[in-house]
């Protein structure tokens, strides 16, 4: 059923939408302004440009490469793809290890999808209007130390996520995400230039691209690896998936290039709106997951025709985070229908019902169980690091290794249309630069 719905992507248009869907998230707007505020501003900004760039974009076009040429779910893709290539079948581990990050991230990603959802209602019933910074806190406060209001928007943004992955996905949201995204740009432009208007634009521009070198850290470029993976929504074997419906004809390297483009620069923008507001109202950069919850309601509180842009900018991030979670969903339930008997229907919500329960103690974290559980980390914490620091590099990892290494050279060269000095280029970064970044980045964690 998975392949139909896919198969319907009539047009390249149409697959750098999906692709851009499953991209552009809360991991653009949430998780990239607080890991910006939490790891020092510029030095892990920079980082994570670099690690998009060379890191990034080969393992994207590897993934895509490995789906297209694989015609089926990650993990048969990768066993089929080493067998033809007189590799060993545990290459499939890499797209296993993949579902397992899915089934985690989603887990977490949807008690933030509740934040977001609970924010539209909020912001649509005035909540906002005229508070202060202490007023914006204290709400956001009220919802974080309520187990039973996070309970409610987790089980509702689930809901969601079900309903639309039941009805079929390309139905509808394909024609939404083409109005949505622009309209996200537009008004992310809106509120940088809010930003500037709040006398403290020049401070945040400063805090995100005047490098602090002292501030970089093992765990810094770490966590700036993590997060390019997390935003291009790789190490998943969700872009695989996405490649094994794509035609020949589709230049891989240029859509990446395009969906890159678009995905940073949606992270870039709403540093920029963020940080003025952060700036100009004394808040704490380094405020952690509640960075955005606690900095835009005061903007939109505040300014004219903020209720109605308050209003559209949470239903849009809710519905950038809707497109991400049904693509975090599909593999887990592609994997549920494979191992057992259960129809697609029941692989969907005997899914979705686990991710649920494991987020219901993610949630937790945030009031009656905020204690460490594992390595100092609350439950939270834990989920959020162990994949993006660990799961999400080491699938990627496997996925450019399998694609420079063990695939025939000069097929992989001419499938991305590279000749001579480009092909070379490609060959240098894709078998010893994005491979050794990503080693040298763990094991300098590991000794750190
Ligand atoms: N890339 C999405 C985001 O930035 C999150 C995501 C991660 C989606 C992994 C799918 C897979 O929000």
């Amino acid at each position: 059923m998975s392949k139909l719905v896919h198969a319907q992507w009539s047009s390249k248009m149409t697959f750098v939408l999906a692709a851009a869907g499953s991209a552009v998230g809360l991991g653009n707007i949430w998780r990239f302004s607080y890991m910006v505020g939490d790891n020092g501003g510029a030095a892990f900004v920079l980082v994570y440009l670099a690690c998009v760039a060379v890191v990034g974009l080969p393992v994207l076009v590897a993934e895509w490469l490995i789906g297209r040429r694989g015609q089926k779910n990650p993990i048969n893709a990768m066993a089929e793809l080493a067998g033809k290539n007189a590799q060993p079948k545990a290459w499939a581990l890499v797209g296993a290890s993949g579902v397992l990050a899915a089934f985690l991230i989603l887990s977490f990603y949807s008690v933030i999808g509740g934040w977001s959802l609970s924010y539209t209602l909020g912001s649509a019933t005035g909540t906002f209007t005229g508070q202060d910074a202490d007023g914006v806190g204290a709400i956001f406060e009220g919802l974080l130390g309520s187990p039973g209001l996070l309970l409610l928007w987790h089980t509702a943004f689930m809901a969601l996520v079900v309903w639309i992955v039941a009805r079929g996905v390309t139905k509808g949201l394909e024609g939404a995400v083409r109005t949505m995204m622009p309209t996200l740009v537009v008004l992310m432009v809106v509120l940088v230039g809010y930003g500037m208007t709040t006398g403290h634009f020049g401070e945040a521009l400063a805090f995100m691209f005047r490098p602090d070198w002292g501030a970089l850290s093992g765990d810094v470029v770490l966590a700036a690896m993590g997060q390019a993976f997390f935003t291009l929504s790789l190490g998943m074997g969700i872009m695989m998936a996405y490649g094994s419906y794509l035609g020949e004809d589709v230049n891989l390297l240029g859509t990446a290039r395009t969906v890159i483009i678009l995905d940073t620069g949606i992270a870039l923008l709403a540093g920029l709106a963020i940080f003025p507001i952060v700036f100009a109202n004394g808040l704490s950069a380094g405020e952690g997951p509640g960075l955005i919850f606690v900095t835009l309601p005061l903007a939109f509180g505040n300014m004219t025709g903020g209720m109605l842009l308050g209003l559209m900018f949470f239903l849009l991030l809710t519905f950038a985070a809707l497109t991400s979670a049904i693509s975090l969903l599909e593999p887990v339930v592609e994997f549920v229908e494979e191992r057992t008997p259960l129809t697609r229907v029941m692989a969907t919500l005997v899914s979705a019902v686990a991710v649920w329960l494991l987020g219901i103690a993610a949630l937790m974290s945030f009031n009656v169980w905020p204690e460490p559980v594992m390595f100092g980390l609350n439950v939270f914490d834990l989920l959020d690091t162990f994949t993006s620091k660990i799961l999400l590099p080491l699938t990627g990892l496997g996925a450019i290794v399998f694609v420079a290494w063990c695939l025939d050279r000069r097929s992989v060269a001419a499938e991305l249309n590279l000749t001579g000095g480009s092909e070379q280029v490609w060959l240098v970064v894709a078998r010893y630069v994005a491979p050794l970044g990503v080693i040298l980045v763990f094991v300098n964690s590991l000794l750190g």
